[in-house]
């Protein structure tokens, strides 16, 4: 029997375990026997990783917010064209580490509001939402000393500080609000292993 592909995404601040999180469960499904693609955003093919590097180091001001939009997007466009869409008519179950809410958040809201604009390039280019989205909702102090104690050169939205955690944060839970029927909510303060049992028990309903 072929089985039918799964589009997950995990969405949350800098430093709420959406990257533990999402790999603790790409290792629980494929225990059961599912064909898992693990992936992230900004990346997850060639041509979006060289986009990454683009977005997340140097100079950040030598990018306008608009730019920025573009890029974000057109590295999403190739990560779908290459890895998500041939995976999911292959029957798979993609697991990424954000996707276009993060762009409706960051780019959306962080200077300035440009949302409609997040909205408008993504019905053009992108159209499709994932089957269900996990977000990790975390107090964004403590999400930002996690987030700062891995160094590396990829600092850029870390560095807004804790006035722009909090507003994500705020922004997140709209967002969820907004997307009610693919949204769930996941409380990140307490240890790896009880957060990953609650995000296995909402995945294997959904897969069901
Ligand atoms: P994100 O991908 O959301 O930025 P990560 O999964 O990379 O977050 O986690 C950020 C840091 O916090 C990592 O060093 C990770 O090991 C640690 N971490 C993740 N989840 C937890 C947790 N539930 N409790 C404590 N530390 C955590
Ligand atoms: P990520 O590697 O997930 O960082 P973290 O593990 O700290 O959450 O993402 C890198 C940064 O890229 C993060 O600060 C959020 C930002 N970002 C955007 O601004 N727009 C987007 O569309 C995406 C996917 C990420």
């Amino acid at each position: 029997m072929t089985q039918r592909g799964l589009f997950l995404t995990f969405e949350g601040i800098d430093g709420s375990g959406k990257s533990t999180q999402a790999r603790m469960l790409a290792e629980h499904l494929r225990e059961t026997g599912r064909d898992v693609i693990l992936t992230r955003e900004p990346g997850g093919s060639a041509g979006a990783e060289e986009i990454r590097s683009l977005v997340l180091e140097g100079d950040p001001d030598r990018w306008s917010a608009e730019t920025e939009i573009l890029l974000f997007t057109a590295a999403r466009r190739d990560h779908l064209e290459r890895t998500i869409e041939p995976a999911l008519t292959a029957g798979k179950v993609v697991i990424c580490d954000r996707f276009a809410d993060s762009t409706r958040m960051y780019q959306g809201l962080s200077r300035g509001d440009l949302r409609g604009l997040v909205d408008q390039l993504h019905s053009l280019m992108i159209k499709r939402e994932p089957d269900m989205t996990v977000l990790i909702d975390m107090d964004p102090h403590t999400g930002l000393s996690r987030a700062k104690g891995r160094q590396g050169a990829e600092e850029r939205f870390e560095d807004f500080g804790p006035a722009l955690q909090r507003k994500m944060r705020a922004g997140f839970l709209a967002l969820a609000e907004e997307f009610s029927d693919r949204f769930r909510i996941v409380d990140g303060n307490r240890d790896m292993d009880s957060v990953a049992r609650d995000v296995t028990k909402i995945v294997t309903a959904a897969l069901r």
